[in-house]
């Protein structure tokens, strides 16, 4: 909260205003009562604002805080006391859950009720005009004073949600870091189960038919690429790179290329064959489409 100093310098509030203020104590102090009756006839009009006084008591305790609140703003002297006391309202319209809106609202009402009230009982047009800027200047300073308890709740509220979006993004950075540190050692155990079933089919070779091995070495070579391939693209991903679908087409090609070679061999139904291919004929149009638009884009 700025000093009471500095707040009125900033509404430009000096000596004339406070000849002013005198003025309009004169005029408006003997309408305190009438003033809380206005304030409560307008609250009274919604049913919202209505409900936080269900009680006579309740109305007539509010009543009697709009008046001590108009009088206070017509005589207490403009100090840090006075801003303390206008800080604790704003808290306490915080504290009752009261939407902000509803007392900008409401000062409206006041500073209207005010400018009425003073054009009917100044002595003449410029007078009012002078009062009238015055009274602005305070209601101003006034809501100005009552709403920053709404205005220090949302930034509390903003930085908090702020603090715990940063821990949780940081956490969840770590356990991406952690888990693509896990696909690395998982593809490496792979790759080299890949590696066994190659040198395990070649050694097979001597011993059954020699296109069979062959073919079947050939499929695991090519998947041992493949293999090779997602761990080089992993690594790449880990070192800031871009992450590539491309790796998992070419993927889904070898291990569709490798069923052609074993379809191919077992004499498999003329169907399933045809679905291989047909299957292989579409990932090889996506695989087309995918390489060049990265060329397109410069990727490489
Ligand atoms: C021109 C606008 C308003 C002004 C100047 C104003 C002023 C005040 C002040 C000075 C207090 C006493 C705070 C304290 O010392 O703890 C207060 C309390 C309160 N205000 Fe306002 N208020 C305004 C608008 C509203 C509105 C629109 C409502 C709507 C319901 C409202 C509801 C209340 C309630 C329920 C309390 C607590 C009353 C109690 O303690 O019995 N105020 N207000």
């Amino acid at each position: 909260m700025e000093p009471m100093e500095k707040m009125l310098d900033h509404y430009r509030y000096g000596p004339a205003d406070e000849a002013n203020r005198e003025r309009l104590r004169a005029l408006l102090l003997p309408e305190a009562d009438r003033f809380a009756e206005a304030l409560f006839g307008y609250m009274a009009s919604d049913p919202y604002t209505l409900s936080f006084f269900p009680t006579e008591e309740a109305v007539r305790r509010r009543k009697a805080i709009s008046r001590t609140w108009f009088q206070a703003l017509l005589t207490d002297p403009l100090d840090e006391d006075h801003l303390k006391r206008l800080h604790r309202a704003g808290k306490t319209h915080l504290d009752i859950g009261l939407p902000g809106h509803y007392v900008s609202a409401a000062m409206s009402f006041v500073r209207g009720y005010c400018h009425e009230r003073v054009a009917a009982l100044a002595a003449d047009p410029d007078e009012a005009r002078a009062l009238t800027a015055t009274v602005d200047k305070l209601l101003d300073l006034n809501l100005d004073v009552m709403t920053e308890a709404y205005r220090e709740e949302e930034l509390r509220r903003v930085f908090l949600s702020k603090r715990t979006e940063t821990a949780l993004i940081r956490w969840v950075e770590r356990l991406t870091h952690g888990l693509n540190l896990l696909l690395v050692v998982g593809l490496v155990a792979m790759t080299g189960a890949i590696a066994a079933l190659f040198v395990s089919d070649v050694i097979q070779v001597p011993a059954g038919r020699l296109d069979v091995g062959v073919v079947k070495a050939l499929g695991s070579l090519l998947i041992l690429w493949m293999m090779i391939e997602l761990l080089h693209a992993e690594v790449r991903y880990l070192r800031g790179g871009r992450f590539t679908l491309r790796v998992f087409l070419e993927l889904a090609l070898v291990a569709f290329i490798r069923k052609l070679f074993v379809a191919a061999l077992e004499k498999s139904d003329p169907v399933d064959f045809g679905l291989i291919l047909a299957s292989l004929l579409v990932l090889g149009a996506l695989f087309f489409l995918m390489a060049r638009t990265d060329r397109q884009e410069g990727v490489e």
